[in-house]
């Protein structure tokens, strides 16, 4: 074997971005028959943000990806590919990663959005890393950002009191060091549609008066069916990726878990085998961003994380998706 690393996608910034606007529990408790107690009992939510009328999840991502870019003292023109992880796009189309590319100046970019829910993040993270690898492009931009107030019906309490706004982005380039994205197993179930969906306003069922009055072009979820589905891929995957890699509970630095649920989050560590102190978690705060969660996370933790830790990304979302990333950590001391 030559003495060279493979070339690796090395995370060499971050940043994130949630709209000012704070929606708690109490204030839910004046929109829909809930309660702060069952709320944080029931999920470990407080509050969450809500992007204002007349701004699209393009916003959040313009704001990571400027924040980024700043961050690392590179022109936006110098992104070759960005990819935006949403499930709630500007519009159906363009591509929302093309607005965010013409509002920041990335002039020399191509770029895709790309749906996997709440899994988005680790979707989008394992494509771009890819174009890293292959030595095809120097710098890609993973985007996960969604504006979930979009598509919630504010008068169904099982949902309303789970999602909120906001999201993040990553910046991808070579290394031969050993660092970066390492290791990925992604999975998906399609007969999980069932159980969480946007009803209308695709293909299947196009948007009409009705399907608005019935307002079916909020999410749907059965929340029991997906808790029981979440808790065990989203922990199963984690320790196959942990496994395979030879890491045990000590080597694992962070768990950067999806915040859907802190129960879901609680189990995921427990079957990892890691103390509380070493899981990521601020859904107290912001609630299910969707594909925002995990670079949200990232970017509150970045000023803790050295060069060199080890992270496991995890997610399970609507599809069904989910999966784990092994990330060596590229900077920081
Ligand atoms: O991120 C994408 C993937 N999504 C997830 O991972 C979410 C997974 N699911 C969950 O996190 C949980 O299932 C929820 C938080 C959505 C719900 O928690 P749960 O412990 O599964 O509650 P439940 O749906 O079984 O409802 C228990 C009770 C019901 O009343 P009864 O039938 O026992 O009288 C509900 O009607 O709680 C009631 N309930 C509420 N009560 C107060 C449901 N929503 C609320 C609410 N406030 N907001």
């Amino acid at each position: 074997m030559s003495g060279t690393q493979r070339t690796t996608a090395a995370i060499t910034a971050v940043h994130g971005f949630v709209p000012d606007r704070v929606l708690s529990n109490h204030d839910l408790e004046a929109m829909v028959d809930t309660n702060d107690a069952w709320i944080t009992e029931r999920t470990g939510i407080k509050e969450r943000r809500i992007l204002g009328k007349g701004f699209g999840t393009s916003e959040i991502g313009v704001r990571s990806v400027l924040g980024l870019c700043e961050k690392r003292g590179i022109d936006p023109a110098e992104i070759d590919l960005l990819i935006c992880a949403t499930v709630t796009p500007d519009h159906q189309f363009p591509a929302t990663a093309n607005i965010i590319c013409d509002r920041i100046g990335a002039r020399n970019a191509w770029g895709f959005d790309l749906m996997a829910a709440c899994s988005g993040f680790l979707y989008g993270l394992t494509t771009g890393a890819q174009f890293i690898e292959t030595g095809k492009h120097k710098k890609v931009v993973v985007v996960g950002a969604d504006k979930m107030s979009s598509i919630i019906n504010y008068d169904d309490r099982t949902t309303c009191i789970i999602f909120g706004d906001g999201g993040g982005a990553v910046l991808l380039e070579p290394s031969t060091e050993g660092v970066g994205v390492l290791d990925s197993a992604l999975y998906s179930d399609g007969s999980g549609c069932q159980f969480l969906h946007q009803r209308s306003g695709g293909s299947l069922s196009p948007s009409t008066i009705r399907t608005v009055e019935a307002k079916e072009h909020a999410v749907f979820q059965e929340g029991k069916s997906v808790f029981k589905f979440a808790v065990t891929n989203m922990a199963d995957v984690s320790a196959q990726v942990m496994e395979r890699n030879g890491l045990g509970p000590d080597d694992v630095t962070w768990l950067v878990p999806h915040q859907a649920n802190l129960r879901i989050i609680d189990a995921t560590a427990r079957r990892m085998g890691l103390d509380d102190d070493k899981v990521m978690i601020n859904i107290e705060k912001y609630g299910n961003t969707t594909a925002g969660t995990l670079p949200l996370l990232l970017w509150e933790w970045e000023p803790k994380l050295k060069r060199g830790d080890n992270l496991i990304l995890s997610a399970f979302g609507g599809g069904f998706t989910w999966g784990a990333i092994y990330v060596k950590w590229a900077y920081g001391s």
